[in-house]
């Protein structure tokens, strides 16, 4: 196990793919298909994936984090040029956070550990997934449940790659950036609710607060041995349940999981119903985003199904708890433990199972 005493990566804002900042000859470039099969797209990113001497494309997804599919997909890395990597050469990952966490295990394990280097391709990765170091496989249903810790030396913040992306995929990001905007210490969040124009309107404005309180949080607790760094998983008790339930995808799930926190940690009497109300119209409004609950087409599944999936979290503690992330205030959150069996009646009390 390769102990880090910094996972503070360097995160380098740029206005192009970067040529220097890591050691290009013997590097391994891992990208999302997507841009190898856009025919006459984006020549200048073609041309940049073909200046690395190894390079592999792979699909994008949760297919991709299967354990069941690693032994292909790393089998076939070793074939292009992985086995030529050593200590000082570099994994460069170019992709969103599916491709992040594929990778970022990949480095940690190959030749115990090369260089990783984190190229964010949506913007969940770019404000949240590509830094701090985890990373993570499934298996099974059951999401990262094979990972080690494994912070990238540096994530490149391209701005043409990021503003390249479509609004349906962007908007996949507000799940993560509306959970670090809520227990984040930064007044981001404060700033959506009073801004008028909607959200994707002002995206740059909240990348680097994001990215900043994320990083204030991991570098508290950086092996989540602390119950400090459990706060970013506000929201993803139920969003993961909904995710492998549902095959939505990770932001949105992660979002629908924030309403079901928001909506507890009132019911408990920790968020005052004011404060809801105005948070709930601040996502209606500038996000279009309301709970799934709420909407027509929502079907609840049986309670034991999620009651099945909320056991195999791998949070929960010996004596079947687990920790549960509510909030009190914008940038107070408050975590308390929680039986499987008291979430799954919340749920219900919601709406969210039958
Ligand atoms: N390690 C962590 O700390 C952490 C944190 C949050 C989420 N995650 C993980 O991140 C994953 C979700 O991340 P994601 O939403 O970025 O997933 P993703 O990698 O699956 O990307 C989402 C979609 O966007 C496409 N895409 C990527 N870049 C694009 C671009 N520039 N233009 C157009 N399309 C593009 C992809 O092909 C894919 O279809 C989940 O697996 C989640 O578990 C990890």
């Amino acid at each position: 196990v390769r102990l880090f005493s910094n996972f503070q990566s360097q995160v380098i804002f740029s206005n192009e793919l970067p040529r220097e900042g890591f050691e290009r000859a013997g590097s391994f470039l891992l990208y999302d298909e997507i841009f190898a099969s856009k025919d006459g797209e984006n020549q200048e990113l073609k041309a940049w994936i073909q200046e690395f001497k190894y390079s592999m494309a792979v699909p994008s997804g949760e297919d991709l984090k299967d354990f069941k599919n690693f032994p292909k997909y790393l089998e076939l890395f070793i074939k292009k040029g992985g086995e030529s990597l050593s200590r000082n050469h570099s994994l460069v990952v170019l992709g969103g956070g599916s491709l992040g966490d594929f990778g970022g295990f990949v480095a940690s394990i190959i030749k115990r550990g090369v260089n990783l280097i984190q190229i964010p391709s949506t913007w969940l990765a770019a404000m949240d997934s590509a830094h701090g170091g985890k990373n993570g496989l499934n298996y099974g249903q059951l999401k990262n449940q094979l990972g080690t810790f494994y912070p990238a030396e540096k994530v490149f913040i391209v701005r043409p790659l990021l503003d390249s992306v479509p609004d349906e995929i962007k908007e996949q990001s507000y799940g993560e950036l509306v959970k670090m905007g809520l227990v984040g210490s930064s007044q981001y969040f404060k700033d959506l609710m009073l801004e008028q124009r909607p959200a994707l309107e002002f995206m740059w404005r909240f990348l680097g607060p994001c990215i900043e309180d994320k990083y204030a949080v991991v570098l508290q607790d950086p092996y989540e041995t602390q119950e400090v760094r459990q706060v970013l998983n506000f929201g993803h008790t139920l969003g993961h349940v909904l995710e492998a339930h549902f095959g939505w995808s990770h932001g949105d799930s992660v979002l629908q999981g924030l309403f079901f926190a928001l909506a507890w940690s009132v019911e408990k009497g920790f968020l005052s119903k004011h404060l809801h109300q105005q948070i709930l119209k601040a996502l209606s409004e500038k996000m279009d985003r309301a709970p799934a609950t709420a909407l027509a087409w929502y079907r609840p599944p049986a309670a034991r199904v999620f009651h099945k999936k909320l056991l195999g979290d791998k949070k929960r503690d010996a004596s079947g708890e687990l920790l549960f992330v509510f909030l009190k205030n914008i940038g107070q959150p408050h975590m308390e433990r929680v039986s499987v069996d008291a979430i799954v009646a919340e749920a219900q009390r919601q709406g969210w199972v039958r």
